[in-house]
């Protein structure tokens, strides 16, 4: 297995594709994704596009469907819900189909929804993902932080540190010949820096920042920390996200 990272999916290579992709957008699309399979959502449909995602979503009964969805960390006007993981609860979202549309994390997951595999990770799932890569054994697996609007973001690539630094700790693998360029090393000591103490990063971030700014503290907490959900959204087909 060879490791990728790639910060934003505007670094991501364009003229080629992985084994398996890992998306990671930790505030908070796939803290999102994970929370919503994991309290019962039958599938989530990932869009970049509002108007893309209400005309498919349209073909779905209401009682069947939920839109959900920000723009710059606030809701979409006339959504069930934001992008807020807090609101995945098994009461709203249990047999439910989760259309969801956020400003970077579901632009991340397009970049690369052509590869052979695509899976979904945050801290709170990062053992999942893990135990998925070390059981499936890609040859190459290139994980691919959402940033903001093709700026780089710090949570993303701790997160990508983290699921590095576990399967190498795991793995009989060499670093050399685990380590596919120079962004896993960086993101594996971003990680190790900041371990103990996330969500102090995730307050100092910028996203963090904007979410602080619309009251989000709660959801920084939960987003921080690691390996609270046993469960792998993976994807089905373009776009659409199950429970493995
Ligand atoms: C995104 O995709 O940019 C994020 O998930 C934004 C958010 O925190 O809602």
């Amino acid at each position: 297995m060879k490791l990728f990272v790639y910060h934003t999916p505007e670094l991501t290579p364009t003229d080629l594709l992985p084994d398996c992709a890992v998306v990671i957008d930790v505030l908070r699309a796939t803290t999102t994704i994970a929370t919503a399979l994991d309290a019962g959502a039958e599938a989530v449909h990932a869009f970049s596009n509002i108007e893309e995602l209400i005309r498919q979503s349209n073909s779905w009964s209401t009682e069947k469907r939920l839109r959900a969805g920000e723009r710059g960390g606030e809701k979409v006007e006339g959504f069930d819900l934001d992008n807020s993981p807090l609101a995945c609860t098994p009461e709203v979202v249990k047999g439910k189909r989760l259309f969801l549309t956020t400003t970077n994390g579901t632009r991340a997951l397009q970049r690369v929804e052509k590869s052979p595999q695509v899976i979904t990770a945050a801290q709170i799932n990062r053992r999942a993902a893990v135990n998925y890569l070390l059981e499936t054994q890609p040859k190459t697996v290139w994980m691919v932080g959402s940033g903001w609007q093709g700026d780089y973001s710090v949570e993303d690539t701790a997160c990508a540190g983290a699921i590095a630094q576990s399967i190498f700790q795991q793995s009989a693998v060499p670093q050399l010949e685990l380590f596919g360029n120079d962004e896993v090393i960086g993101a594996i000591s971003l990680y190790q820096q900041w371990q103990e103490n996330l969500l102090n990063v995730f307050r100092l971030c910028s996203h963090g920042q904007r979410l602080l700014g619309l009251d989000g503290d709660e959801d920084l907490k939960y987003c921080s920390q690691t390996d609270i959900l046993d469960i792998l959204p993976i994807q089905r087909e373009p776009g659409v996200l199950v429970k493995y």
